[in-house]
């Protein structure tokens, strides 16, 4: 089994990758000495699919153990249902020696990795991804929260695992939008490590979205290790952790442009190329590096807005909270592994880069 390891101060932990390895979940609490009380939060979908293994796993907890069903969807990272775990776990007597367990994509790791962070001021917490997004982006780096009053992720907190167990098994039953949309941030990471790596992707795409698992397990692995290098170098995104942040800015006003009917990922692609656009127009990129560049993240589809209101994305960027005192500020591409921070772009060169990106289609 993989073992990637993530520093946090003079801690660490420990992201396991393997194709079942979620039969070993029990096994890997009793030998880091952790607590045997345990809340699984599990994604509702997740749990239809995958009972049977999930009970039988839960089942051999060494004390006490509970199955808490997480509806699915973005609407529930909310308030309520965070305040529905904490009621549950307190109902159910949780002490500060007890542990959540969360099963599912990012929506079910963000909230059970907030609750865990606050519940108690703090329980352990474990981390087993079973969407591609989550198991190569948001299951790894501490990242947790909820959405409040229409914005996202507005509240939350740096809280990392104990250990995250990532069993790309679970990916079987994946809706396939939800698969392709953790592709765009398999991309994401083949633009931040090298070309050996970015060809790597572009050669074993069809794989990847075969759901070949000895291939998955390779690209998770390589992306895991990016991101767990990265945050442990900057926990709190105070400099190299914004790098991960590539193509979001413009993934995000897309995402709120379409009212969330683009996924995520797949929104992230079409930022990218928004970048790609960007870096051109800056003269950053020269015609040859965009069109090599542009290779990777166009093999994703993504909406085409009829007449894109172009001042109503630039206003939906100028809300996103990473942003400070009015201006724009984007991740841009020089070259493979090679990436720039706190890029500002004249409203102009914006323009250009989201035309670009829906012509592009
Ligand atoms: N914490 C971070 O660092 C971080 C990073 C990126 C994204 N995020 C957050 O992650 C969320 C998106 O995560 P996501 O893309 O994993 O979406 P998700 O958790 O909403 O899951 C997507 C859908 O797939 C279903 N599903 C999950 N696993 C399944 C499986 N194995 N079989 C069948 N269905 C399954 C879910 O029920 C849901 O309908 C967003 O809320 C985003 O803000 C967090």
């Amino acid at each position: 089994m993989k073992k990637i390891k993530v520093l946090r101060g003079k801690d660490r932990y420990d992201i396991y990758i393997e194709a079942g390895s979620f039969d070993l979940l029990n096994d890997l609490i009793d030998k880091k000495e952790l607590n045997t009380n345990i809340l699984f939060v599990v994604d509702e979908n997740v749990m239809k699919s995958h009972f049977e293994k999930i009970k039988s796993v839960a089942a051999k907890c060494k004390k006490k153990y509970n199955l808490y069903v997480m509806p699915s969807g973005e609407s529930n990272k909310s308030t309520e249902k965070y305040y529905s775990i904490l009621s549950f776990l307190a109902e159910n007597n949780y002490g500060r020696d007890s542990l959540i367990a969360a099963i599912g994509g990012g929506v079910t790791g963000d909230i059970a990795g907030f609750a865990a962070s606050t519940y108690m001021r703090g329980i352990q917490l474990v981390q087993i991804p079973t969407t591609l997004l989550a198991s190569v982006d948001s299951s790894i780096g501490g990242k947790t929260g909820i959405n409040f009053l229409n914005r996202k992720n507005i509240i939350g907190t740096f809280y990392q695992p104990d250990f995250v167990l990532s069993d790309s098994t679970f990916l079987s039953t994946l809706p396939a939008d939800e698969f392709i949309s953790g592709t765009g941030e398999i991309i994401k990471y083949a633009f931040l490590s090298d070309r050996a790596f970015y060809n790597k992707v572009i050669g074993s795409y069809d794989s990847i979205i075969s759901l070949d698992n000895k291939e998955l397990d390779k690209i998770i692995t390589v992306c895991v290790k990016i991101k767990a290098e990265v945050v442990t170098e900057d926990e709190r995104e105070a400099g190299i952790r914004k790098i991960l942040n590539l193509g979001h800015t413009f993934a995000h006003a897309y995402e709120s442009y379409f009212n969330f009917g683009i996924k995520h990922g797949t929104a992230v692609a079409a930022g990218i190329i928004s970048s790609l656009f960007l870096s051109y127009r800056k003269g950053i990129i020269n015609q040859t590096s965009l069109d090599y560049f542009l290779k990777l993240p166009s093999r994703i589809e993504y909406p085409l807005p009829d007449k894109p209101d172009m001042d109503k994305i630039i206003n939906m960027m100028l809300s996103d909270k990473k942003n400070k005192e009015g201006g724009i500020r984007f991740v841009l591409i020089k070259d493979i592994g090679e990436i720039l921070i706190d890029v500002e772009a004249r409203k102009e060169e914006i323009i250009y880069a989201i035309q670009n990106t829906f012509k592009l289609r």
